[in-house]
């Protein structure tokens, strides 16, 4: 039940609809991106921590403050890069990052809400600066297709753990999950 995560970005690309014109003007744009990263993590983070349950990780470590407001920085410019155009490397990184808030326990209810305040921030950024609005939605497109990644490696780390501690199949699972949801 897990994913390859190259063909789930292919996958992902051709159902948002995320083109060559819009890697094009994302690419474009870095330098813009590059410049308004830390305002945007900044916006983020300040976001986060109004929350007490997500504050309350942010600062369950020392330093991790720190380190988040640096990989939001790099994660939010390799929107613009593409990393190695949107393929392997790219998959990759974006499917660790969802491993990794799995690993924390960062829920979907967290996630969703949290890029919906990137999509807004940037794009009041972008009106602010008179960009362009299909760099707003290449932006938007991009930050869905980082969000759908997240989103799945949820699905895909907690079905893969009981199909193996259980030695289930995966269809016996499905009907498992169908009549629980009917019992509720
Ligand atoms: C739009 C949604 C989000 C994005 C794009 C994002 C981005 C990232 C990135 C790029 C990393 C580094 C992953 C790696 O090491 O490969 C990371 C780690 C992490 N994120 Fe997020 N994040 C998001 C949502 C959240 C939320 C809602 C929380 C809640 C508190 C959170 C807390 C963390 C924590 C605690 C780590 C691990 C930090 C460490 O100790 O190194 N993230 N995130």
């Amino acid at each position: 039940m897990t994913i390859e995560p190259t063909a789930f970005l292919a996958k992902m690309e051709k159902r948002i609809g995320f083109t060559v014109d819009d890697k094009a003007i994302l690419k474009s744009s870095a330098d813009w991106g590059k410049a308004n990263a830390s305002v945007m993590a900044d916006h983020f983070y300040a976001y986060l921590e109004r929350d007490e349950e997500m504050s309350a990780i942010l600062n369950a470590q020392e330093g991790r403050m720190h380190r988040l407001h640096e990989t939001f920085i790099q994660w939010f410019h390799e929107m613009f890069t593409g990393v190695d155009d949107w393929s392997e490397k790219y998959a990759k990184i974006r499917w660790h990052i969802g491993l990794v808030h799995v690993k924390i326990g960062i829920a979907p209810q967290h996630v969703v809400p949290a890029m919906a305040v990137v999509v807004n921030e940037v794009g009041k950024q972008l009106r602010t600066d008179d960009k362009a609005e299909s760099l707003q939605e290449a932006l938007g497109k991009i930050c869905m297709i980082d969000l759908a990644f997240i989103e799945q490696a949820y699905v895909e780390v907690s079905s893969s753990a009981v199909l193996r501690e259980t030695g289930w199949s995966e269809a016996l699972f499905k009907r498992l999950i169908a009549t629980g949801v009917s019992s509720m």
